[in-house]
């Protein structure tokens, strides 16, 4: 099972919608596929007053957050890699509650995938088309395949609270189409955002704060550790390594990693990790909790101490290096 997280966006909030209706038939829908996580976020749940920030969120950067509810809908946001955003039709648009939502971030969306499921009485196609303007906006790649759903055709007891979507063979196909290509971008966009992270993108040029000017200057850096692993003791050791990894590339400085083995001599292996900021590695990376247990055994599972070693790198064209 892939690790990505995807969210199912309920995009209205009114008492009586049946936006929370066609969410939770998406959910369903989208249950147990391999590629990726995917969990219901309502609006309800965070409840933001109409945009009360007094900067943009591309301008400040997180770090001009001034409200908690601001910080809350970010945390919540940042955990995902992708969207799918189900939206009525009001007035020939989308919400004005997920447009606020949409508007009141921007780092949290940049460089995530998303999908567009649009219901009403047309089936939202307006909505789904204004929307996907937005997202363009907010640097968040939108798949082609989207789903639209009529209020006439599409829904059981659509007037009554109980109403539930009932789609049709080929909607239920196409939200097939548009699951996988949304986990393909999804996963894809990662490595856009660990070198987004480090390159002066386009995205920073508003931004005077201190954090995005010292990520400009950082100096992409490298570690090498190589490894002499106690027959016997290989894959306790890889495993443990690979829980680092797996932890470490959420990390906003992180770029990339590779594991390797020497073909000849079968207790020789290398880690190399890039990292945006050599000073920052040093005073919060090599402390997090999760190199713990990797640290603790290492004097057991290797023949003598590790060997670290440090490069600059030269080329930025990084990749991300994850296990499947
Ligand atoms: C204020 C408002 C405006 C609407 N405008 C449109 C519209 O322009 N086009 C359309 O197809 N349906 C329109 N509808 C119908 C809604 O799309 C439909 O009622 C849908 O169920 C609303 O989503 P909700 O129940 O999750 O709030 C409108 C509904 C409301 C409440």
């Amino acid at each position: 099972m892939s690790d990505l997280k995807i969210a199912v966006v309920v995009g209205s909030t009114r008492p009586g919608r049946k936006g929370r209706a066609v969410a939770e038939w998406v959910l369903a829908r989208a249950g147990g596929r391999p590629g990726a996580r995917y969990e219901l976020v309502d609006l309800l749940d965070f409840p933001l007053p109409l945009l009360d920030e007094p900067m943009s969120a591309k301008a400040t950067g997180a770090d001009g957050y001034t409200h908690d509810h601001t910080r809350a809908w970010a945390a919540k946001v940042a955990e995902y890699d992708g969207f799918v955003f189900v939206t009525p039709e009001y007035n020939h648009s989308l919400s004005g509650t997920l447009k606020n939502a949409l508007d009141f971030l921007y780092e949290e969306w940049n460089n995530k995938a998303a999908a567009v499921v649009s219901y009403g009485a047309a089936g939202g196609v307006r909505a789904a088309e204004h929307l996907r303007g937005i997202l363009s906006e907010l640097q968040v790649a939108h798949v082609q395949q989207q789903l639209g759903f009529s209020a006439f055709t599409d829904f059981v007891d659509y007037r009554t609270p109980e109403a539930a979507l009932a789609p049709t063979d080929i909607q239920r196909a196409f939200a097939d189409t548009m699951f996988a290509q949304l986990e393909t971008w999804a996963g894809a966009l990662r490595s856009v955002r660990a070198a987004a992270a480090t390159a002066a993108g386009p995205q920073d040029t508003e931004r005077g704060d201190k954090r995005a000017e010292d990520t400009r200057r950082a100096t992409p850096w490298a570690v090498m550790a190589t490894f002499d692993v106690k027959e016997g003791c290989e894959e306790e050791w890889s495993r443990l390594v690979q829980d680092v990894i797996d932890e470490m590339r959420h990390e906003k400085t992180f770029i990339s990693t590779s594991m390797c083995r020497r073909p000849d001599e079968p207790g020789k292996f290398l880690l190399f990790e890039v990292w945006a900021d050599r000073a920052e590695f040093f005073a919060t990376q090599v402390n997090r909790e999760y190199r713990r247990p990797l640290m603790e055994r290492l004097p057991e599972l290797t023949r003598s101490p590790v060997v670290f070693d440090e490069w600059t790198e030269i080329r930025a064209d990084h990749a991300v290096h994850v296990r499947r």
